[in-house]
C-alpha cells in the first residue's frame, strides 16, 4: 500500500492553485442523467471519487468521456438507462446515493444497495427517502430493512418538504428529482452549501427553474425537459482551507489562486482569530502565518454558513501547536474524531468528551506512524507532519487520493518535504 513520508518542513512559501470542488462535481455528474443530451463539465478534479462516479454513470448506461488531464468530463446519457447501481461501486463511494433522484426520474426505478456507515458516522438516507416519497415515489420497506433502496415512480409531482436536518445529499437528491416533477416543490430547512448553489446553477442552465439555492428555502418549478449544457465547477473550498492551514501551521506565507473567499468566511474568521493575516487580492488570497504567533481559538462545526465539518480535522492540526488550550465541538457527524488518536501518536495529548475534543496546544509534535482515517483527517495528519520533529509516515492514503488533486505536488511546490512511497 502506498504511504506518504512527511518530514519537518520550513515555512510554506509560493503559490498554489485550487482545483474544482469534489463535492460540487459529484452531484453535477449525477444530474447529467436528467437529460439525453451531451453535458460538458469543466474544472473537474482528477480524483478517485470522480473516477468512481464516471464508472457508475457508465454502468447505468450513460456515455462518459473522461479527460482528466484537461480536467473535463463529458456525459451523454442517451438511450436506455438501467435502474440498478452496482454495489461494488456504491461501496467505494457512498456519494453514489446522489444518483438516486435522477435515476428514479430517468428510468422510473432506482435500486441502490446502501454501503452503511463509515469512519465518520452512520450516514443514513432517511431524509433523501422522505423527500422522494413526498414527491410520489414508492420505497420498498422490506428491501430497506435489508439496506437496499428500491424506489419506484411513474411520475413525480411537486410537494412541500421539510428537512429535519439540512442534509447536503438529501437537498441535492430532492432538487434533482423535483426539477422534472409535475408542479412546484418547496424545500424547507434545505442545506445552503455553495455546492448546492453550483448544482442549482448547472440545472438552471439545463432549463430547470430553481430559486433560493444557498438559502434555507428552495423553490423548484418542475419543467418538461432538460437539455445538455457546458459548466465550470466551482473551486474546492475545503482544499483551499487545507492549504490556508498549511501556511498557518508552518509560519509561512502563500498565495492561493482560484479560491472563492466568500465560501470560507467561517474558516477565514477563525484563522484571523488565531493570528493569521489573510488578504484578499485580485491575484488571489494571501495567507501569512509568519507575522504573529499562532494562538488558540474554539471551533464548533455547523451546517453552512457555519464552520464546515470537513475543515474540523485540518483546523485541529493547527490547534495542536497553537499557543493555549482550545475546544473543538463536532455537531454534524457523530464520530468524526478518529484523527485525535493519530494526532496523539505525535504527542498532541488531546482528550475527547462526547462531541468535544480538548486540545491543550503548545505541543512540540514528534513524527510517528499514523493513518489517514478519513479524507480530511488524512490531510490533517500531513499538516501536523510538516511541523513534527523527524519523519511522519502516513498510511491509508487512498482516502486522501479521493479528495485532493495532486496533493503531494502542490505541497512540494510550497516547500513541503513530502514524498509518496509504494510499500
Ligand atoms: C456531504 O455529505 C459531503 N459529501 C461531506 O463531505 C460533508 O462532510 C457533508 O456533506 C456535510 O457538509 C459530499 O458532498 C459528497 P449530510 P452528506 O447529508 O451529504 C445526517 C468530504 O470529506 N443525516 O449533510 O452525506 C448525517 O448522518 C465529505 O468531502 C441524517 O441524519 O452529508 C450526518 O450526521 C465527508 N439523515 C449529517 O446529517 C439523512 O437522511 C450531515 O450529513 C441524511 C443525513
Amino acid at each position: 500500500m502506498a504511504k506518504f513520508l512527511v518530514k519537518k518542513s520550513g515555512p510554506m512559501r509560493g503559490e498554489v492553485t485550487i482545483s474544482g470542488s469534489k463535492n460540487a462535481v459529484l452531484p453535477i455528474m449525477a444530474a447529467t442523467l436528467l437529460t439525453d443530451e451531451e453535458c460538458v463539465i469543466k474544472d473537474v478534479p482528477a480524483l478517485r471519487d470522480v473516477d468512481v462516479m464516471c464508472s457508475l454513470l457508465e454502468s447505468l448506461g450513460a456515455g462518459v468521456r473522461k479527460n482528466l488531464d484537461e480536467n473535463r468530463v463529458t456525459v451523454k446519457a442517451e438511450g436506455e438507462i438501467i435502474s440498478e447501481a452496482p454495489f461494488d461501486l456504491v461501496k467505494m463511494m457512498r456519494a453514489s446515493i446522489l444518483v438516486l433522484g435522477a435515476l428514479l426520474l430517468r428510468s422510473g426505478r432506482a435500486l441502490i444497495h446502501l454501503p452503511g456507515g463509515c469512519a465518520i458516522g452512520e450516514r443514513p438516507v432517511e431524509l433523501h427517502l422522505k423527500g422522494l416519497k413526498a414527491l410520489g415515489a414508492e420505497i420498498d420497506e422490506q428491501s430497506l430493512q435489508k439496506g437496499i433502496v428500491d424506489a419506484k415512480a411513474d411520475r413525480l409531482h411537486g410537494a412541500t418538504i421539510y428537512l429535519d436536518f439540512p442534509s447536503v445529499g438529501a437537498t441535492e437528491v430532492i432538487i434533482m428529482a423535483a426539477a422534472l416533477a409535475e408542479g412546484t416543490t418547496v424545500l424547507e430547512n434545505a442545506a445552503q452549501e455553495p455546492e448546492i448553489v453550483d448544482l442549482a446553477s448547472f440545472l438552471n442552465k439545463m432549463g430547470a427553474k430553481i430559486k433560493g439555492a444557498g438559502t434555507g428555502t428552495i423553490k423548484i418549478e418542475g419543467v418538461e425537459k432538460l437539455h445538455g449544457v457546458s459548466h465550470h465547477v466551482i473551486p474546492d473550498r475545503i482544499e483551499a482551507g487545507t492549504f490556508m492551514v498549511s501556511a498557518a501551521i508552518t509560519g509561512g506565507k502563500i498565495l492561493i489562486k482560484n479560491m472563492l473567499p466568500d465560501h470560507l468566511k467561517a474558516v477565514i474568521a477563525k484563522l484571523r482569530e488565531c493570528g493569521v493575516e489573510i488578504d484578499v487580492t485580485d491575484r488571489g488570497v494571501i495567507v501569512d502565518g509568519s507575522r504573529n504567533p499562532i494562538v488558540s481559538t474554539d471551533i464548533k462545526t455547523l451546517p453552512y454558513p457555519g464552520f464546515p465539518t470537513d475543515m474540523q480535522s485540518p483546523f485541529m492540526a493547527l490547534l495542536t501547536v497553537a499557543k493555549g488550550p482550545s475546544v473543538v465541538m463536532e455537531t454534524v457527524f457523530e464520530n468524526r474524531f478518529m484523527h485525535v488518536a493519530e494526532f496523539n501518536k505525535m504527542g498532541a495529548n488531546i482528550r475527547t468528551e462526547g462531541k468535544c475534543a480538548i486540545i491543550p496546544g503548545n505541543r512540540e509534535l514528534k513524527g510517528a506512524q499514523v493513518a489517514a482515517t478519513d479524507l480530511r483527517a488524512g490531510a490533517a495528519v500531513v499538516l501536523t507532519g510538516l511541523v513534527a520533529e523527524g519523519t511522519t509516515e502516513v498510511s491509508q492514503i487512498y482516502h486522501i487520493d479521493r479528495g485532493y488533486e495532486h496533493f503531494v505536488d502542490k505541497l512540494r511546490g510550497l516547500g513541503a518535504l513530502i514524498e509518496r512511497v509504494e510499500d
